[in-house]
């Protein structure tokens, strides 16, 4: 493949391509400023590759989602931890790798006591995505050593679902439930979710073969905003726990994960207002309303996304599986049904995405709402991981993006008398 010309007032410049094992093309501007002395301007970064990455590849036109090249579809039989290892060292863990990755994983899920009482000053009314990126922050207190990479990955893989269930059990008001070695990393975070001490939790395997499903579909997806800001701030050389805080930070947003608990409050709304979708679907049209539809439209998909797929399928079965009879499950078929007929959602390649059903699914569940984005987090976090890890050993420059200054040009500083 040949070079791209740019022209710029008459004059002839010549870019190297870069070309991707799939195929994608990319236009190596690295040397755009010094040779032309002009930037690029990307409103929201839309054509800009940040990065090589081999973790995740997307094609969003074909709905096509692979972790390390294998297909999500077939991912879907696998478990949370082989994929969270899968992601991050590059390979399916052999029988050995996998055994001592999951010991390591259990052994090192107990919080340091002391973190206990950081739990203590936070209001019962605190969202537990606040406490969570407060907590995985506060890690770095602890292990301030950033030599162990590996160690201080697996804490936080460990470590992470303790912190979300205590972040849950204060905002109920119960009592923590430490986690227990005989459980499997799932069983373990429901166990800390539900159990309390009056009496054991018996884990539905339903229920455990759902979540599981739910955080491997959730684990990567390259450069998202979450996981652009995990590698942005570790570009400065910023440990992975602050890295890492940060990304849970950008999740929480209602246009990235917060948008599973949006799109439960929209069900409810239409719920409430007598079910009738097209109302919904009009003001999602009309751009002074200030209202989407919640869980529709994708940066990168312009076809359906796999996940959502998978998701409405499962949320069936489930379902079903529990006996439970979710009035919300129909309303967001039938608006689904509505919106993918009509133009403005068709012209636009507006599909379900990722949160559509990942919300229907955590209510059956028993998970409250304002857990939903934590239950994401807890998904990417391997996926962060990766990203921070391949950053780190890349050698990448610190990451510092340009602009184009549309201020005041210079101006006098004025004495305050006489402004
Ligand atoms: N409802 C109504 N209109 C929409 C929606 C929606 N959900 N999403 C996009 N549009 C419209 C836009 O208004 C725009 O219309 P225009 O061309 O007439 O101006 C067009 O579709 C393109 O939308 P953009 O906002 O330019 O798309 P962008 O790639 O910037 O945003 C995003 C993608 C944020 C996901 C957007 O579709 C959205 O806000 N969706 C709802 C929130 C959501 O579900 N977020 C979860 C994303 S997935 C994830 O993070 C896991």
């Amino acid at each position: 493949m040949g070079n791209a010309k740019l022209i710029l007032e008459g004059k002839e410049y010549e870019f190297p391509l870069v070309v991707g094992t799939e195929n994608e093309v990319g236009i190596d501007i690295s040397k755009l400023r010094d040779r032309t002395g002009v930037i690029t301007l990307d409103d929201g970064y839309g054509n800009t590759g940040s990065c090589r990455s081999a973790i995740t590849f997307i094609d969003g036109d074909k709905g096509i989602l692979r972790y390390r090249g294998i297909p999500i579809e077939e991912l879907e039989q696998a478990r949370f931890t082989e994929v969270a290892f899968l992601l991050i060292y590059g390979h399916l863990p052999n029988a050995a790798e996998l055994t001592q990755w999951r010991e390591k994983l259990t052994r090192h899920s107990l919080l340091h006591e002391d973190m206990k009482k950081f739990f203590e000053g936070f209001p019962a009314s605190a969202h537990p995505m606040a406490m969570l990126s407060a907590m995985v922050a506060s890690l770095s207190t602890y292990y301030p050593d950033d030599l162990d990479v590996d160690l201080n990955i697996v804490r936080l893989l460990a470590k992470a679902k303790t912190i979300a269930g205590f972040s849950y059990k204060k905002s109920i008001g119960q009592p923590f439930m430490y986690p227990m070695n005989h459980l499997a990393y799932t069983e373990n975070f429901l166990h800390m979710m539900f159990a309390v001490p009056a009496e054991p939790l018996k884990i539905s395997p339903t229920l455990e073969r759902a979540l599981n499903l739910l955080l491997i579909l959730h684990a990567d997806h390259e450069q998202n905003c979450s996981t652009s800001t995990v590698r942005m701030v570790g570009s400065s050389g910023a440990n992975l726990f602050a890295s890492i805080s940060a990304g849970i930070s950008a999740l929480w947003g209602p246009l990235h994960g917060g948008a599973n608990q949006a799109v439960i409050e929209m069900l409810e709304k239409i719920q409430a207002d007598g079910g009738g979708y097209q109302k919904f679907v009009d003001k999602a049209k009309d751009k002074e309303s200030g209202f989407r539809l919640m869980g529709f439209g994708h940066r990168v998909y312009k076809n359906f996304d796999p996940r959502s797929r998978i998701l409405k399928k499962a949320a069936d079965a489930v379902l079903a599986e529990l006996g439970v009879d979710d009035p919300l499950l129909e309303i967001a078929k039938g608006l689904e049904e509505v919106a993918l007929k009509d133009p403005y959602f068709v012209e636009r390649k507006l599909y379900p995405n990722v949160d559509f059903y990942s919300g229907i699914l955590y209510r059956a569940m028993g998970i409250p709402t304002n857990m939903f984005t934590v239950m994401f987090a807890l998904g990417r976090l391997p996926g962060w991981i990766a990203h921070w890890k391949e950053m780190r050993e890349q050698g990448s420059r610190i990451n510092r993006p340009r602009q184009i200054y549309t201020g005041a040009t210079q101006s006098p500083w004025v004495p305050v008398d006489k402004r």
